[in-house]
Formats: C-alpha cells, sequence, structure tokens
C-alpha cells in the first residue's frame, strides 16, 4: 500500500472520534518481557505513525509512557508536511493518564522537550503541591475523585477542539475507556507469535459489565501480521 492508502484506510468516521491502537501477539498478550516493542514490525510501525499523524491529541496511560520510555511527541518530516496541507498544527498535543502523578517528573523529555505543552489528566482530589511541578510544564484536566474521571477528561479535550483522539494504551487506561464506553475504534495488530502465559492482555483493570459489539471494517495481511481496523458496531442485532 502507499503512504496515502494508508492515510485513506484510516479516515475517521466522524469529527469527534476516539480510537485506541494495540499491537497483540496471536495468543493475546500485550507485552514480550514487559514491552510492546518486540511484538510490533515495520508493517505495524507504519499504521501506528498514520494514525499519530491523523489525531488531535495522543493519550497514554502513565505506565505506557515510562515502560515505552515515551520522549517528546515528534513526527517525520513527511508527517508534519502531510498535516500542514490538512490545515493541522504540525504535531499532536500528547496527553498523559495519571491517578497519582508520582511516576511523573516534570523534567522528563515528554515535557522538557515537547514541542506542544503536553497536557496531564488526573483526578482534581491531589494535593495541589503534587500537581504544581507539573503545571510549568503542561496543562492540567483535574477531573474524577480518587481516580481519573476518563470520560469527563475525553469530554474536555473535545472541548478544546481536540476531536480525534488516539490513545495508546496501555492495558489499564484502555480497561477504564471500554467501562466507560468510550471506544469509537480499535486498531489492532496480531502479530504472528504465541508469547506463552503470563503476559497482560490489552485490557486490563475495571472490569465492563457488558460487551461492547464492534464491526471489521479491514483486514490488512503485511509481513505476516494482521492489521484489524474493528469500529464501534450497532446495538442492533
Ligand atoms: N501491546 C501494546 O500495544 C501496548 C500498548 C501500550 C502499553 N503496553 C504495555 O502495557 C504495559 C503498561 O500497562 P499499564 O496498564 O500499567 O499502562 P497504562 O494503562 O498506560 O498506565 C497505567 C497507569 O495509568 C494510570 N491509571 C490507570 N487507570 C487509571 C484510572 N482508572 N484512573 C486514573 N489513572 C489511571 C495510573 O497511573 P499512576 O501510576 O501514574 O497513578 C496507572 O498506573 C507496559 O508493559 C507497556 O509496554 C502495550
Amino acid at each position: 500500500m502507499t503512504d496515502d492508502e494508508v492515510y485513506a484506510a484510516y479516515a475517521p468516521l466522524a469529527p469527534d472520534w476516539l480510537r485506541v491502537n494495540f499491537v497483540s501477539s496471536a495468543d493475546g498478550a500485550a507485552t514480550l518481557e514487559g514491552l510492546s516493542g518486540p511484538l510490533s514490525g515495520a508493517e505495524d510501525k507504519r499504521v501506528f505513525k498514520v494514525l499519530r499523524a491523523r489525531c488531535d491529541v495522543l493519550v497514554a496511560g502513565s505506565g505506557t509512557v515510562l515502560a515505552e520510555g515515551y520522549g517528546p511527541l515528534v513526527l517525520s518530516p513527511e508527517r508534519m508536511a502531510w498535516r500542514r496541507a490538512q490545515g493541522l498544527p504540525e504535531v499532536p498535543v500528547m496527553a498523559i493518564v495519571s491517578r497519582t502523578l508520582s511516576r511523573l517528573s516534570p523534567r522528563a523529555g515528554i515535557f522538557a522537550e515537547a514541542p506542544r505543552r503536553p497536557i496531564v489528566i488526573c483526578p482534581r482530589d491531589l494535593p495541589e503541591a503534587r500537581i504544581e511541578p507539573l503545571r510549568e510544564v503542561a496543562d492540567i484536566i483535574e477531573t474524577g475523585v480518587g481516580t481519573v474521571n476518563l470520560k469527563g477528561a475525553m469530554g474536555v479535550l473535545r472541548e478544546r477542539g481536540m476531536g480525534q483522539i488516539l490513545c495508546e494504551g496501555g492495558p489499564r487506561v484502555f480497561g477504564e475507556l471500554i467501562a466507560e464506553d468510550q471506544v469509537d475504534e480499535l486498531d489492532l495488530t496480531l502479530s504472528p507469535l504465541l508469547a506463552g502465559a503470563g503476559a497482560v492482555r490489552i485490557a486490563e483493570g475495571r472490569e465492563t459489565a457488558e460487551a461492547r459489539r464492534l464491526e471489521l471494517r479491514h483486514v490488512i495481511e503485511a509481513g505476516g501480521n494482521l492489521i484489524l481496523r474493528y469500529v464501534r458496531g450497532s446495538t442492533d442485532e
């Protein structure tokens, strides 16, 4: 596929749209040796980059940001040029979800070297002393008591003009988004690997009372990977 075809294959279906992108082994593991990287290949990375280029805001939990070593959110010159041609700012905004803020340092590259001011999403009852250092380097969305109200936080992002929301996980943030019925799309690469027992699934944490129906929009086979695009299904049987 050409790059234009990949962009077209992931055109959002509505102005306000939340998609989640994951890679998993064929037997359902979200990590190998604690990371997603060993599950991923060039074909999956290409979709990953196109999805980043297509979003207004990239949301990730602190667990993912730290485990995967997220730095400042930067795109290649080609992807920035594509965004300019669409009338978008050159890079999306990075938004980090944390319940405690205990592991986020304002000196980390994701804040200190960010091309656009990031957002931190946290509960509104945290001690001000814990939030204050991050106010220097990020906009803070405080929502929920004792935990983040992710539905509320997604609403705030939309109010601020960020309708295209991409979430790169991780599993606990995804579990929360499913429980809150916030997911419009799941982009899932199935990697031709058996990871065996022990690894986490792509959704963890909070349980959901009722399974959410999805509709399969496309399957791309590339390098032995199945690159799946699911969107929110109709509630009618
Ligand atoms: N296969 C893939 O595509 C993929 C994608 C992403 C991540 N991963 C893997 O997933 C692992 C990380 O998993 P994870 O579940 O810890 O990551 P996560 O969902 O990104 O982050 C979890 C953190 O988010 C915050 N959080 C979680 N639930 C919350 C809630 N309801 N309200 C408020 N904050 C909440 C907490 O932050 P605080 O601790 O800061 O309070 C929590 O520790 C890593 O090994 C990573 O490599 C795999």
